[in-house]
């Protein structure tokens, strides 16, 4: 974990030091994804397997209004192609859902572009980071989506097990604000037991 988060420091410094002025009223500016850490010597072998997103930050979220999100899983599988099948399971309305998205294959260090392939949330096509992960207890992803000329973003903390310690939902945190979110745009998503999460 520790070569994880000098290296999420260091990189948090830089988009500190780097980061554009300027706001508009509605949506808080991206920052380009030059200024977003890429994880060095990013290992996706390592990386395949089941995540529980834990936390969520977005340009796009408002904490009061999507707290309530439950839990969900998400399990990375690696192709021979080095692209990912990206499937989430989430527990909706007493059901679990299920959709799939793949990644092109990665063409520079941990960064993919995310497609749908099937399911109904339509268009989006996300570039998505791995800021810094340790493998096997947490990461820190961040995504990025042109809609409507409008640049969203949002940040997942990643979690092996259920529950992070504290310390990694403050690192989180102030990761988040290192891109200019404010406390109202970050939240954990809440426990659940559903949809067979062991
Ligand atoms: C990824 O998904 C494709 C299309 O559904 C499937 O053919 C392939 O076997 C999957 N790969 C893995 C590693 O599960
Ligand atoms: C995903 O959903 C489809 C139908 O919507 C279902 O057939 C499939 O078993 C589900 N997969 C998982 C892993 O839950």
């Amino acid at each position: 974990m520790a070569l994880g988060l000098l290296w999420l420091s260091l990189a948090i410094l830089v988009v500190l030091q780097t980061q554009a002025r300027d706001s508009t009223p509605d949506l808080i500016p991206a920052p380009p994804l030059l200024r977003v850490p890429v994880y060095p010597d990013f290992r996706n072998e390592q990386f395949q397997g089941k995540w529980y997103i834990i936390g969520y930050a977005g340009n796009g979220f408002k904490k009061e209004k999507h707290s309530k999100l439950k839990r969900y899983t998400v399990t990375y599988e690696l192709n021979n192609d080095d692209s990912y099948n990206v499937t989430s399971i989430a527990p909706r309305d007493q059901r679990c859902e299920n959709w799939t998205k793949i990644s092109t294959q990665n063409f520079r260090l941990s960064q993919f572009n995310l497609h749908n392939i099937e399911g109904n949330t339509g268009m989006s096509s996300y570039t998505a980071r791995v800021v810094t992960t340790d493998y096997d207890q947490f990461a820190i992803l961040h995504f990025r989506k042109v809609y409507n000329n409008q640049e969203y973003i949002k940040v997942n903390l990643y979690g092996r097990t259920k529950e992070l310690p504290t310390v990694l939902r403050k690192i989180f945190i102030n990761f988040a604000k290192s891109l200019g979110l404010t406390d109202d745009n970050i939240f954990f998503t809440r426990p659940t037991d559903e949809c067979k999460q062991r």
